[in-house]
């Protein structure tokens, strides 16, 4: 299959969103930008559409899909608000809808089972990005990121491209994400002491600024902040190459004849391995003033960069913990991990 590539920029990105919503209409897959990753977008409510982004992705059955609306009354369409959590989530839509934060709520039955893989629940959120959420106004999308499973999500069209190049009809270019990471995913929950935030996946929206609305806890049973939510698997995200996070206790020791790149938070400074050897490649996250939110906007990138540089091993230094610092640490050990096996 030819893929085809449209740009949607400021004058056209009407025309951008009426071909996206034909080839949806007829149960097609396109890859469409948001704030943070692409998604491979699929009509909601058809079953065959959404089982073609599971094989376009070579994704398992029971890793779900997050659904995308374009109105925030459209929620009732896809998820069963429990009354008691009401408030809470017209409190939490009202801050941060359009933007990075996915609701995970029961799901209407019109939604397919194969869209939340069987679960009772739904992932729900509304993109501020102009072209998905002009599609998800007309038809809600089911969406994850567009790459193929366990790989880095793609930030820019042409690393769609790469992933998903030649499996699907379209992608339209929205530029680079302004986010970078996947979007924050909580679960709002009833307890005897009052409503509370259940963390499924850190993101752009950052546990600080949840705080202020209701307490953040992890999620059941779980030593790891990542359990519970299938698909919350370590292995995703990612490289080829295998990757060394650079955490307390963990020492790097290089070896003669070996390939090695750096991903650096600021490429110098106290704690920079930057002058540590000879790097066959670096790559810095934060060349600027060491801002988190650059960092983050650049860590898939950067990460995709190194990954086709022929590497025998990625070192990656820590980022602080703060902020989207959590986040980008959470991708990175996942990406740690999923080296390991
Ligand atoms: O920023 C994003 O969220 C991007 C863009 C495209 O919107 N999408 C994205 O989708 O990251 P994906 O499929 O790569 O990650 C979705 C994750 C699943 O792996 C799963 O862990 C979680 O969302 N999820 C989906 N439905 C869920 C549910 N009902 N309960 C718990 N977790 C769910
Ligand atoms: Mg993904």
């Amino acid at each position: 299959m030819e893929t085809k590539e449209i740009v949607a920029d400021f004058e056209n990105w009407r025309e951008a969103v009426d071909e996206a919503v034909a080839l949806l209409t007829q149960g097609q897959v396109v890859a469409l930008p948001t704030e943070t990753v692409y998604g491979l977008a699929a009509d909601a409510f058809n079953a065959q559409a959404a089982a073609k982004v599971f094989e376009v992705k070579e994704r398992p059955s029971f890793d779900p899909l997050i659904v995308h609306i374009g109105h925030k009354k459209d929620l009732e369409l896809v998820a069963i608000i429990p009354e008691e959590l009401s408030e809470l989530v017209a409190e939490l839509a009202t801050k941060f809808w359009p933007g990075s934060l996915t609701l995970v709520l029961p799901k209407k039955p019109e939604i397919p089972d194969l869209v939340t893989s069987g679960l009772p629940t739904v992932a729900v959120r509304m993109s501020s990005h102009e072209v998905m959420r002009g599609v998800a106004k007309q038809i809600p999308i089911a969406a994850p990121s567009a790459n193929r499973f366990g790989r880095i999500s793609p930030t820019s069209a042409e690393a769609v491209m790469e992933e998903l190049g030649g499996k699907i009809p379209l992608i339209v270019n929205g530029g680079a994400c302004r986010d970078g990471l996947e979007s924050t995913i909580v679960a709002p929950e009833m307890t005897d002491k009052g409503p509370i935030l259940r963390l499924l996946r850190p993101g752009p929206i950052s546990k600080e600024e949840l705080r202020k609305i209701a307490k953040v806890v992890k999620p059941k049973g779980s030593k790891a902040d990542h359990i519970e939510a299938p698909g919350q698997v370590e292995s995703h995200y990612a490289p080829a190459t295998p990757l060394l996070l650079i955490e307390k206790d963990v020492e790097f020791v290089p070896e003669e004849g070996k390939k090695y790149g750096l991903l650096s938070y600021r490429g110098e400074g106290r704690n920079s391995l930057v002058d540590f050897i000879d790097w066959e490649e670096i790559e810095i996250l934060s060349p600027g003033k060491g801002k988190l939110a650059e960092g983050a906007v650049r860590l898939f990138y950067c990460l995709r960069k190194l990954d086709a540089a022929g590497l025998d091993l990625i070192v990656a230094e820590s980022v602080s913990e703060t902020g989207v610092g959590v986040a980008m640490m959470d991708r990175l050990r996942r990406a740690g991990a999923a080296s390991l096996r």
